[in-house]
């Protein structure tokens, strides 16, 4: 399962990279704009320097809602640099969006994914990436990782090449059971990274071993 940081967030960017296991970023205006991030140059210079960082795919999202602004949209998110990866909703006109960016050989991601309907039009399209938030169906007291067995099932039954990018992960055990589905793709806060290296046994077990090498020296 590959490890994508979900944030656009330059210095939780780099600490995730510097771990030597991130394999891309994904964003949304919503990462974005927490950031301060405004105007058009700014949104190209942030998306770039986050290129320059992970030498991975980066999902940036589009605006705009019909086909024509997504399409063009897209083409100038794609002009940024070679691993920006064009993310479109998961509406009427994105469908035909990723579609078009398929034909001519611009990568997607389809976000805002909440139901496997959604994920086979999405995998139908072409779609690179097909994003389903799993916390945020949690938050509404459904289970987020049966979606995610359910899609990567289908997908595998199917033979669709689109990759299962499990999102809106909240917590370390998110992404465990996203690698327990068989979900392609995880994109995580970095605190839910960070939280899988925790373990109170490995703590003690280090503080005895710390204690034990003093003697020995
Ligand atoms: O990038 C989309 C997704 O990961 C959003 O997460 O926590 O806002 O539901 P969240």
């Amino acid at each position: 399962m590959k490890f994508f940081i979900d944030t656009a967030n330059l210095a939780q960017i780099r600490e995730a990279n510097d771990l030597g296991i991130l394999d891309g970023v994904t964003t949304n205006p919503s990462l974005m704009a927490k950031e301060g991030i405004k105007g058009k140059d700014a949104v190209t210079a942030h998306y770039r320097t986050i290129c320059e960082i992970v030498d991975g795919p980066v999902s940036a999202e589009v605006f705009g809602t019909s086909f024509e602004d997504i399409i063009e949209e897209g083409k100038v998110l794609a002009a940024i640099h070679k691993n920006i990866v064009v993310k479109v909703p998961m509406i009427k006109d994105g469908i035909k969006a990723i579609k078009w960016f398929t034909d001519n050989g611009i990568p997607t991601n389809c976000t805002l994914v909440f139901s496997a309907g959604q994920a086979i039009l999405a995998a139908k399209a072409g779609a690179t990436y097909v994003s389903p938030f799993l916390g945020r169906i949690d938050d509404s007291c459904w289970d987020g990782v049966e979606l995610i067995e359910q899609i990567v099932g289908i997908y595998n039954a199917q033979g669709f090449m689109t990759e299962v990018l499990a999102a809106s992960i909240r917590n370390p055990l998110h992404i465990v059971r996203c690698a327990e589905a068989g979900a392609d793709v995880c994109t995580c806060p970095l605190s839910s990274i960070l939280g899988l290296l925790k373990h109170p046994l490995t703590d003690l077990g280090l503080q005895q071993f710390l204690a034990d090498a003093k003697t020995m020296q």
